[in-house]
């Protein structure tokens, strides 16, 4: 095991973050401002980023932290399909047994929808993942989720995760109706320079180990290679420290790096 090379007590850079792992950069901190502002206020969010960004990760922690007797989370991540299958999916996410019709369908949801409110006075929050990916006509279809005929009290919100070309999608005609609900948006993009050396740091931390583990010119390199992309950074910093184990090595230095450079596929 490397790990025991280095004396880890568990394996850093993990995929799935525990509390300890989560770090906390500036555009974190924008992403979870905006999102209590969302949860308290309700209306559509739009939390877009590069792949590996952490998108995802930002919005489970801060879903995790919120109070699950006031709110109702909706997690809905990309499956191929149609726009009806996309309503059967949010169905299901509020425990209901879809019925057949679209008609029928949307009526259901807004129904459960409002009961929650009303009834369990908890709010629910639809969290649509991987939105690039929905074709037209599910994205055409979220902002008549939204509308409820009785009054304009704002029953569900709604957060849309997803890359770049998410931005470029809702900037369509089609869908101004979506575009001109979105209360709040951030663009996570990667870790800066100054960010990566304290990520580093903390994931070996977090991990056991308080001594550095790479050197200034291979934290360069790691850099240069990810744009401080979270996904990247790790994939890379596992190869990087597994070579380094490989090869006794005391600390990972650029020519480590570089040899895991052209290990990974990044
Ligand atoms: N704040 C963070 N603290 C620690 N690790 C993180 C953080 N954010 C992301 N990561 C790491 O980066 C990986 C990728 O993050 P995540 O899956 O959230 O990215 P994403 O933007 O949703 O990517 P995709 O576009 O592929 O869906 C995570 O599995 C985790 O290992
Ligand atoms: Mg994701």
């Amino acid at each position: 095991m490397w790990e025991s090379y280095f004396g880890f007590k568990k394996t850093p850079f993990s995929d799935r973050p525990d509390g300890q792992q989560l770090f906390a950069s500036a555009a974190w901190q924008q992403v979870r401002t905006r999102l209590e502002f969302l949860a308290q206020h309700h209306g559509v969010g739009l939390l877009t980023g590069e792949v590996g960004a952490g998108k995802s990760t930002a919005a489970r922690a801060f879903t995790d932290a919120l109070n699950p007797s006031l709110y109702k989370i909706l997690y809905v991540p990309f499956a191929a399909g149609t726009s009806l299958d996309l309503l059967r999916q949010i169905a299901r996410a509020l425990d209901l047994e879809p019925v057949r019709f679209r008609g029928d369908l949307a009526r259901q949801i807004a129904e459960a929808v409002v009961r929650l409110n009303q009834a369990k006075k908890q709010h629910p929050i639809l969290i649509c993942d991987e939105a690039h990916l929905l074709p037209h006509p599910a994205l055409e279809q979220l902002p008549l989720l939204l509308n409820f005929e009785m009054d304009s009290a704002r029953y569900l919100t709604l957060l849309l995760i997803g890359q770049p070309l998410l931005r470029r999608t809702l900037s369509l005609q089609i869908h101004e109706a979506l575009r001109q609900r979105i209360a709040v948006h951030y663009h996570l993009e990667g870790l800066t320079r100054e960010e990566l050396e304290a990520y580093l740091a903390q994931q070996l931390k977090a991990a056991g180990l308080s001594q550095p583990l790479f050197d200034e010119a291979a934290r360069q390199t790691l850099y240069q290679a990810t744009k401080g992309l979270p996904r990247k950074v790790n994939k890379l910093a596992l190869a990087a420290l597994r070579l380094a184990a490989a090869q006794k090595a005391p600390m990972v230095n650029e020519a480590l790096m570089l040899d895991a450079t052209s290990q990974v596929l990044l």
